[in-house]
């Protein structure tokens, strides 16, 4: 059921959609590639033959039927900090009363895991953590100011739009080319690339997995959500962006900020499912004297 609202409800929709389909979509793929079997199995209990791909969005059309208005919070946090020139986030002044992502992220690693739970309880808990552990390193996703910048009008090919949704999909879908599957798994593979042995993301890998043990679930999402806000200070409003076409200079500044931050929610996604399922929290198997990422043992079409 869609809300009969939509003049009301619009205005508000967009911050929390974070990630467009693409991104979503991408963090899925990537994610599913650095599962162990054990994990692979876990996931097919809950998810059936559908694969993270398939289940990234699900939390976005969830939370605009009536049933998932709840949820609706829980896909960011509104960071109270200063920018530019302070980013942080603090978990007891930013969650708010009705939750956040981070507190939604403590919420559904629980009952995930739940040994009391329904077996639907449990699949829409692992859907959440999908979509949200993508959410969190969507830098506007972690900043209060305008709503996530959907309140700054900004221009991309010389129509107007808003910031937030610049970040979630005009970025993005400029570089790629489109938001189905089939791009989003093609990106997922470049980006694989770059996390392998020489690739450009290589050595960053183990710190980007460094806090993903369910356990210590709030900790870490705070720690992802202070990650991604920092960009906020660094590049998304580094300079005022208000009224600025972004599709040029300031796109080619943050399109390698938004693909250092689909990988790292990809591997984090693994590592922390991997963790879940089969608590070991590494995504990574050491070889010559190097840590190289496990990949799945049979590809994902
Ligand atoms: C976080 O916010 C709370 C509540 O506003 C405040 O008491 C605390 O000092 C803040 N912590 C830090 C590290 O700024
Ligand atoms: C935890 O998730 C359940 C199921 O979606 C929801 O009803 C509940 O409000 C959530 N609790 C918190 C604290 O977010």
């Amino acid at each position: 059921m869609r809300f009969p609202s939509v003049a009301i409800v619009l205005p508000f929709a967009g911050s929390a959609l974070a990630w467009g389909a693409l991104g979503h979509r991408t963090i899925g793929a990537i994610a599913q590639n650095y599962l162990t079997p054990a994990t692979t199995q876990w996931v097919t209990s809950l998810l059936g033959s559908a694969t993270l791909l398939d289940v990234s969005t699900w939390a976005d059309d969830y939370r605009s039927t009536a049933a998932g208005t709840f949820s609706a919070p829980f896909h960011y946090i509104d960071a109270l900090d200063s920018p530019p020139s302070t980013c942080n986030v603090n978990y007891s002044r930013d969650c708010g009363s009705t939750g956040c992502i981070v507190s939604a992220i403590t919420n559904y690693t629980s009952r995930a895991q739940s040994t009391s739970l329904s077996t639907a309880q449990k699949t829409d808990a692992l859907k959440f953590l999908v979509h949200f552990l993508g959410d969190i390193t969507q830098p506007l996703h972690d900043e209060n100011i305008e709503k996530g910048g959907n309140g700054i009008t900004v221009l991309w090919n010389g129509k107007s739009t808003n910031l937030h949704s610049v970040w979630d999909t005009a970025i993005p879908e400029k570089y790629v080319g489109g938001n189905t599957a089939t791009y989003a798994n093609n990106w997922a593979k470049e980006i694989i690339a770059k996390l392998s042995t020489g690739g450009a993301y290589a050595s960053s890998l183990s710190s980007w997995i460094s806090c993903t043990n369910p356990s210590t679930a709030q900790s870490c999402a705070v720690s992802w959500a202070t990650d991604g806000n920092a960009l906020i200070c660094t590049n998304v409003l580094k300079t005022n962006p208000a009224g600025q076409e972004l599709s040029g200079a300031y796109y080619n500044a943050a399109i390698p900020e938004v693909e250092r931050q689909i990988a790292k929610g990809g591997v984090r996604l693994a590592a922390y499912l991997n963790t879940i399922a089969t608590g070991k929290a590494s995504i990574l198997e050491e070889e010559d004297g190097g840590f190289e990422p496990i990949t799945a043992p049979s590809e994902e079409n």
